[in-house]
């Protein structure tokens, strides 16, 4: 049972693999400017969509179990992948609200124009139960076309957003869905939004990208509102990283994707 789990005041906890989930953190922040956040990158683990069920779970329990020693009031789960192996229960075996995502089918197929949308994402992702169970509950009257991008999570957690090789797996991973004819495409991993302008280049401008970032933040104040627990205070808000990762441009690399310098704790 978390310590204080309904103070105003306590951080928001946000976890991912790595450093993806901070697009979703920058949703959290544009949207609730005075809440505390903690982030946690799990990067000596990234990626986590080549591992298994079981692997990924025990995972998400070490790094909740340190954000609930940090005080959080709630824990996003700032990761598609990690959401489908463990939300249900990390949900069943901590006592604080526990946001997850999941890869936005459900606007793509009420945004797609000829009904064919294609999901981008981790091979976790697509393989799991929660994916099959999205589908058949909003992907029935749309042809949906998957593309597992392996190999992408790591150019990202090296901080490679604009190289020859990002562009050239982009570019790969989107050509099937371009062939299928897809007009609307679905960035089913928290990574991806920060490549999503060489995606823009590459589907071109007839194609719309959809994150799902902005619902995330939204669904999490809904959350906070419900339990009384949103930090009315004006002051200014601290926003803590954690990482594990043991490359020396780790830092460097959260800081580009946060857009500012950054209070980063290396952990071992
Ligand atoms: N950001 C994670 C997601 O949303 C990436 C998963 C991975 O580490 O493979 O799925």
């Amino acid at each position: 049972m978390p310590k204080n789990n309904t103070m105003t005041k306590n951080p928001i906890g946000v976890m991912d693999s790595g450093v993806g989930g901070i697009s979703v953190l920058r949703h959290i922040h544009a949207l609730m400017p005075h809440e505390h956040l903690i982030y946690f990158a799990d990067s000596a683990h990234a990626p986590y969509g080549n591992k298994s069920q079981e692997e990924i779970k025990q995972r998400c329990f070490a790094v909740a179990d340190f954000l609930i020693a940090q005080d959080v009031k709630a824990i996003v789960v700032a990761c598609n992948t990690a959401t489908a192996a463990a939300i249900a229960e990390m949900r069943a075996k901590y006592d604080l609200p526990i946001i997850g995502m999941e890869p936005a089918v459900k606007p793509a197929a009420a945004a797609s124009k000829n009904g064919i949308i294609g999901v981008l994402a981790t091979v976790g992702t697509l393989k799991s139960a929660q994916f099959a169970a999205l589908l058949e509950s909003y992907g029935r009257n749309v042809e949906v076309v998957t593309q597992g991008c392996i190999g992408l999570v790591e150019c990202i957690e090296r901080g490679e957003l604009d190289t020859e090789h990002t562009k050239q797996l982009l570019a790969q991973y989107c050509a099937p869905l371009l062939a299928e004819g897809a007009d609307t495409i679905v960035l089913g991993c928290t990574h991806y939004p920060f490549v999503s302008a060489l995606i823009a280049q590459i589907v071109g401008k007839s194609v719309t990208i959809i994150d799902t970032g902005a619902a995330v933040a939204k669904q999490l104040q809904h959350k906070l509102n419900a339990q009384s627990s949103v930090n009315s205070s004006i002051e200014p808000a601290t926003i803590l990283f954690f990482t594990n990762s043991q490359h020396t441009q780790s830092n460097k690399v959260i800081e580009t994707l946060w857009g500012q310098p950054a209070a980063i704790q290396r952990l071992s």
